[in-house]
């Protein structure tokens, strides 16, 4: 995994037509802490899967991401909402956010910090320990982390990678993060659809179970770890 993956920047519009298929995770974060009226990161904003959904009920909301083209179909789609909220995006990487200390009620990331915590790349333990703490440095005291990451796509109970085995296991072990897993499939309506929407970011190992299998609606298993300070 490369943080700077070209399909962020060459294949944005098609990234983000593909997780519209995937269902809202409004509940699930608003379950972990309530966030109306909250200042929020989202870290790793991308096309906006996150933001979008906690943006009409939140105080203000800053979107870092290291890919500009993901950040402007974010942009668009705020701007199109027109809700009354105090939001930016912001091009940083995770392992160096633009923001002052002690700012923010809760940091969202989903699917993101993953690319800094393969555990077959060097320093990924080093990666992983930069991005909590500045995780920490801009949370105020109180603040919450709920990080959402990849268990198994076209699986329908959790397969993690064993490349982000070490890192979910850090985030339990070593920083006290809560863990559920739950399902967040894609729900493409015909196999034809399944295979054209996801072709170009999973590969043919997926598209060879989806024909085998003949999935309209193709499983996928989500980890979510939490974390109150
Ligand atoms: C799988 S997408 C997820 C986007 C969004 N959070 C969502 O749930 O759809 C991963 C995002 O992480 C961003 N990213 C990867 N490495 C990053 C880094 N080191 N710093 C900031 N953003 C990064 C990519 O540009 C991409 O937009």
């Amino acid at each position: 995994m490369t943080t700077q993956d070209p399909i962020y920047t060459n294949h944005s519009n098609r990234y983000d037509a593909m997780v519209s298929r995937q269902p809202d995770l409004y509940d699930i974060i608003n379950k972990i802490r309530v966030f109306k009226n909250l200042d929020v990161l989202d870290l790793g904003a991308g096309a906006g899967r996150l933001s979008t959904v906690i943006a009409p009920e939140v105080k203000s909301l800053i979107c870092t991401d290291i890919s500009r083209p993901m950040l402007d179909i974010l942009e668009n789609k705020l701007q199109k909402m027109s809700i009354p909220l105090n939001w930016k995006t912001v091009v940083s990487d995770h392992r160096q956010l633009p923001i002052p200390d002690q700012t923010v009620d809760l940091v969202v990331s989903g699917w993101s910090i993953c690319y800094l915590a393969d555990a077959s790349e060097n320093n990924w333990e080093q990666n992983l320990e930069r991005m909590m703490s500045e995780m920490q440095r801009v949370l105020k005291p109180n603040g919450t982390i709920i990080i959402f990451e990849t268990m198994g796509t076209g699986y329908e109970t959790p397969h993690p990678p064993e490349f982000l085995q070490p890192y979910y296991a850090w985030l339990q072990d070593q920083y006290g993060f809560d863990h559920q897993w739950i399902r967040t499939d894609y729900d493409f309506g015909s196999v034809d659809e399944s295979i054209h929407h996801t072709e170009f970011f999973f590969g043919q190992e997926l598209v060879d179970r989806i024909i085998q299998n003949q999935w309209s609606t193709v499983p996928e298993c989500a980890g979510i770890w939490w974390k109150h300070l």
